[in-house]
């Protein structure tokens, strides 16, 4: 929590004893939210004050974007939680490409459009490399993992061993193709047993999409009457969307609300405990007959990981990053391409024509460019996963100080 506020010249020491009372001054006015309401008017409003004040607000005006006004306490958070990605283009229309975010106190840049995304991703990769230790990241993985972890060695070793097994276990061998081909035959057969009868195809999409990272990661598929796997993705993904409610942006800025009895992101943590129990069973059991050094999977080739760093204090593999890393590649692979393939069968339905169109294109067009088609017309992903500015840095005519969060709006590019 400390680390996401933009930050006045105050010693670390100082900033991190002023936070810390700022935490029990919360819990107090929430405390006294219980008992009256009068009282907790006038003590929420000292406190947003006192936050301010000290964390410095968005930082030093000068150095930021042009923004929209928030409100006290929560900045824009309220208005984030309806349409994000419509709210996001007003606000690009009116303040230009890069803008300015109040998310309760943490100060957020976004940046669209060609010019902003090409400087972030490819000049100054490195310095965008990182995620920023939000209270939620920090309690579902500690910053470990693959998709959240810090900008450093558990970052390095995680994306290598993962992009070394998709290489290793699938992408870009024939063999693998003809698995694909295979998985999209148990699709068709699944969809021909309701003789035509309109069905809802989310889940039989969900499994079959899932099914590819499936084979890389456990060496094997799960059948679609899989009720317990299906039960883990769907919760996985109902995550998602409270990963982006305005409970959980609060819970961010003031993670002291998680004391509270109710909210979203007490459904999403819960979900997180039995995702994650899932998981460590389904690599307990695709761990089983195991022959080290001889990794028939993603698990396997993790558990070798292990083993070879074991008396090595400093390694990032561990079982519980491992845990996390599966769901990670579970998902992103998963929820993702889902969508678009919803999207793209809603399209087709629709608009039968392009039915005709994309059979035709098929000969001289590779899938991925077809499923790319599809992501323009539609926002399956409003946003990119928040970005933390490591070093100090220009982007545009802006300059960015560290603990500034960034989104990028992958989006505005189609
Ligand atoms: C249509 C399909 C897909 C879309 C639209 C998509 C989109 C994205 C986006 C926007 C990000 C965030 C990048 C960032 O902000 O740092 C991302 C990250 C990621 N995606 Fe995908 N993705 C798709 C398919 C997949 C598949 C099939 C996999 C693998 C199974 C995958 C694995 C990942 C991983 C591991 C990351 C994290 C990368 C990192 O943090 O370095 N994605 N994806």
């Amino acid at each position: 929590m400390k680390e996401m506020r933009s930050v006045q010249p105050l010693a670390p020491t100082s900033m991190a004893v002023v936070s810390e009372v700022l935490d029990w001054y919360i819990i107090f006015s929430l405390w006294e939210l219980a008992s009256t309401h009068i009282t907790v008017q006038r003590t929420c409003v000292t406190g947003v004050l006192c936050k301010r004040y000290w964390s410095g607000g968005s930082g030093d005006p000068r150095a930021s974007p042009p923004g929209p006004p928030g409100l006290p306490l929560i900045g824009n958070i309220l208005a984030l939680a309806r349409d994000p990605h419509v709210y996001m283009r007003e606000l690009s229309g009116e303040h230009g490409e890069i803008f300015s975010l109040d998310l309760g106190g943490i100060s957020a840049v976004v940046l669209n459009g060609y010019d902003a995304l090409k400087e972030c991703l490819l000049r100054q990769s490195d310095v965008f490399a990182d995620r920023p230790s939000l209270p939620l990241f920090l309690k579902l993985t500690k910053m470990g993992g693959l998709l959240n972890a810090k900008y450093g060695r558990c970052w390095t070793e995680h994306r290598k061993l993962a992009l070394g097994c998709f290489r290793s276990f699938g992408f870009g061998h024939k063999w693998f193709e003809s698995r694909i081909c295979e998985e999209s035959s148990f699709f068709l057969d699944a969809v021909d047993t309701y003789k035509g009868r309109a069905f809802d195809p989310k889940h039989l999409t969900t499994i079959a999409v899932s099914n590819v990272s499936n084979l890389i990661l456990f060496g094997e598929r799960f059948r679609y009457d899989d009720g317990d796997f299906l039960h883990m993705i769907e919760i996985f993904s109902e995550n998602i969307e409270l990963a982006a409610s305005a409970w959980v942006f609060l819970y961010n800025a003031f993670p002291l609300i998680g004391l509270l009895p109710f909210g979203k992101h007490h459904q999403l943590f819960r979900n997180a405990a039995e995702v994650y129990d899932f998981l460590l069973r389904i690599i307990q059991r695709f761990s089983e007959n195991r022959t080290p050094h001889s990794p028939r999977h993603y698990i396997d080739a993790y558990l070798d990981e292990m083993e070879k760093s074991a008396a090595d204090p400093d390694s990032s593999y561990s079982t519980e990053n491992l845990i996390f890393s599966v769901g990670e590649l579970i998902i992103a692979g998963t929820e993702t391409t889902t969508n678009v393939l919803r999207w793209a069968v809603l399209f087709m339905a629709l608009y039968p024509n392009i039915q005709d169109l994309l059979l035709s294109s098929t000969l001289i067009r590779s899938s991925s460019n077809r499923l790319q088609d599809f992501s323009r017309i539609s926002p399956i992903l409003w946003n990119s996963l928040p970005q933390h500015v490591r070093l100090s840095t220009t982007v545009g005519s802006f300059r960015r100080n560290l603990k500034t969060h960034l989104f990028r709006k992958d989006y505005s590019l189609h």
